[in-house]
């Protein structure tokens, strides 16, 4: 049979375009990694989410050298935790779920985009070459503030990331001649050993010491300082460990009522990761 030279080309260059949408389609599906929401993250009860030993405090956990394992709610309208921050050239993987209605997880400028629907654990391992911050939008409609659902994932540099917590309690208002106890505690998310010093500044008093803080524990410190050094009036005290920092104020007095009043009053303070 002879076919016409023209023809040929033709046949030739159809088929070449058959190959190359074959091909494109499934570079578009395998290659870039995007899946379909399956069941492979679990399933959970969307009404016991807030019960859920994970969802009812989600965050971001270690579970390896460089893994980390980040859990996330996104419901009307807002992520939980916000911002969540994890360390660049790790292994992250997200897990999300919904107490409500669907709604959407997606990094903005990633490739990290998934549906959240109530009833399934969405999953998606990242790792983030470079320290940076990303917008965290919901790209499902899921009610009149579907518009201003958003959050921030910061990629801190790994040397500067931990998953360190600190809160301090002290007295309101103390006797004179009464110790004023400053007590700090550091809490240590990660799987190492925290080695750090705690520093307290109580008035013009300042006091120092070194803990080490076992991984995924956390260790109490206390100060005291005698209120007479300080003299009547009140006191500014700061704890500080790391990057953290918490503070309030204590107030020597010699007023008898207001010691036996308020003499049990604490003020309390804690704060996560900043
Ligand atoms: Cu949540 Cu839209």
């Amino acid at each position: 049979m002879n076919i016409h030279t023209y023809e040929k080309a033709w046949l030739i260059a159809a088929m070449l375009l058959i190959v190359g949408f074959i091909a494109t389609i499934t570079y578009g599906s395998i290659g870039l990694g995007i899946a379909m929401v399956d069941d492979e993250g679990g399933s959970i009860d969307p009404n016991e989410v807030f019960d859920h030993e994970e969802f009812s405090d989600p965050g971001v956990q270690q579970v390896g050298e460089d893994e980390y394992e980040v859990y996330v709610r996104a419901q009307t309208f807002t992520f939980v935790p916000d911002p969540i921050e994890v360390p660049a050239g790790s292994e992250v993987t997200f897990h999300v779920t919904s107490p409500d209605v669907i709604h959407g997880f997606s990094v903005v400028g990633t490739n990290v985009n998934t549906m959240v629907i109530p009833g399934e654990i969405s999953t998606m391992t990242v790792e983030f070459d470079e320290p940076g911050e990303y917008g965290l939008v919901c790209n499902e409609y899921c009610g009149p503030q579907h518009h201003e659902m958003s959050g921030q994932l910061i990629v801190t540099p790994e040397e500067d990331f931990d998953l360190t917590e600190l809160s301090a309690e002290a007295p309101d208002e103390v006797a004179t001649g009464e110790e004023i106890e400053v007590t700090a505690t550091v809490t240590n998310g990660q799987l190492e050993d925290l080695d750090t010093t705690v520093t307290a500044e109580i008035g013009d008093v300042t006091l120092e010491e070194d803990v080490t803080v076992a991984g995924d524990s956390s260790e109490e410190v206390t100060f005291a300082v005698d209120s007479s050094d300080l003299g009547e009036g009140e006191h500014d005290w700061t704890v500080t460990v790391d990057d953290y920092e918490e503070s309030g104020q204590v107030t020597v007095g010699t007023d008898e009522d207001d010691e036996n009043d308020e003499s049990d009053d604490t003020t309390d303070t804690e704060d996560d990761n900043e």
